[in-house]
């Protein structure tokens, strides 16, 4: 952390500063089956930039100092959803979070989610969280073959709008302490995807997803802490969409005001 250095090779402008690196210190909770009882805490020195990530110090350090770091990333731009891990104690997307965001005079912890059972390292298993997602049935269900595309308004859309960018990288459903106290509530996650469907007007299916979730382990679980929308990283209103899900299953799936019905 202390040490800082001109990046090689770099030639900024004579007007601007040059770029420099710094030493950075992770202290990753890191555990592997064959070695390990309990997780253990391991301190990595790596040189970054202001502008690098997590997912580029973990890189950097499985690369230079150790391979058998263990973690899960695909497309490194917020997108597959697949390197959500807790990071200083929040759960956030280790390829979107930047180096100059986090304060580098201190270590960065760096831990697997919780509440799924932990494989190794920062991989856990997601299969309880997809078991759950799958359960609501998260797919269009509608009868009939239309001769055309079934067509929505602006409106109709803009209904689910929001639960459509789900990345399904399970950091709402980890950060929840109802889950990681009972892992068999449906979580956040499950229920954002229900949402996606409920809501919009060409799907059949409401009142089954409904009914689903209107379960001991469904809605009702949720404490409305908010810690699902704040570590969403596609900014979804997590616990609004829930507040929305549990207002159907009292009242049933609200009609579409008739101003903004389109005719197919
Ligand atoms: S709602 Fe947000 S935090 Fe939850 S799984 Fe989807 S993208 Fe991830
Ligand atoms: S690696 Fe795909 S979201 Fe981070």
């Amino acid at each position: 952390m202390a040490e800082s250095a001109v990046l090689e090779g770099a030639s900024a402008p004579a007007d601007e500063a040059p770029i420099e690196s710094f030493t950075v210190t992770l202290i990753i909770r890191r555990f592997d089956s064959e070695f390990d009882d309990e997780p253990r805490w391991v301190d990595y020195d790596v040189e970054l930039f202001a502008t690098d990530r997590i997912l580029d110090a973990l890189h950097k350090i499985k690369w230079e100092q150790d391979g058998s770091l263990s973690f899960r990333r695909s497309c490194a731009h917020g997108v597959c959803g697949s390197d959500a891990m807790r990071i200083n104690g929040r759960n956030r997307l280790a390829c979107k979070t930047l180096i100059k965001d986090l304060d580098i005079s201190k270590p960065i912890y760096v831990e697997a989610i919780k509440g799924l059972p932990l494989e190794k390292d920062l991989i856990v298993d997601m299969e309880p969280f997809f078991a759950s997602y799958r359960e609501v049935q998260p797919f269009l269900q509608a009868s009939g073959k239309p001769e055309k595309e079934r067509i929505q308004s602006v409106a109709q859309r803009e209904r689910f709008d929001d639960t459509t960018k789900c990345i399904l990288c399970a950091a709402c459903t980890s950060s929840c302490p109802v889950f990681w106290t009972d892992g068999q509530y449906f979580g956040p996650a499950a229920i954002v995807n229900a949402h996606r469907f409920i809501f919009d007007s060409r799907d059949e299916a409401a009142q089954v997803r409904l009914d689903i979730l209107n379960d001991k382990e469904g809605v009702w679980r949720c404490r409305t802490t908010f810690n699902c929308s704040e570590a969403c990283p596609r900014g979804i209103e997590v616990t609004k969409a829930i507040a929305e899900v549990k207002a159907a299953v009292l009242r049933g799936k609200p009609d579409v005001p008739k101003s903004d019905l389109v005719s197919a």
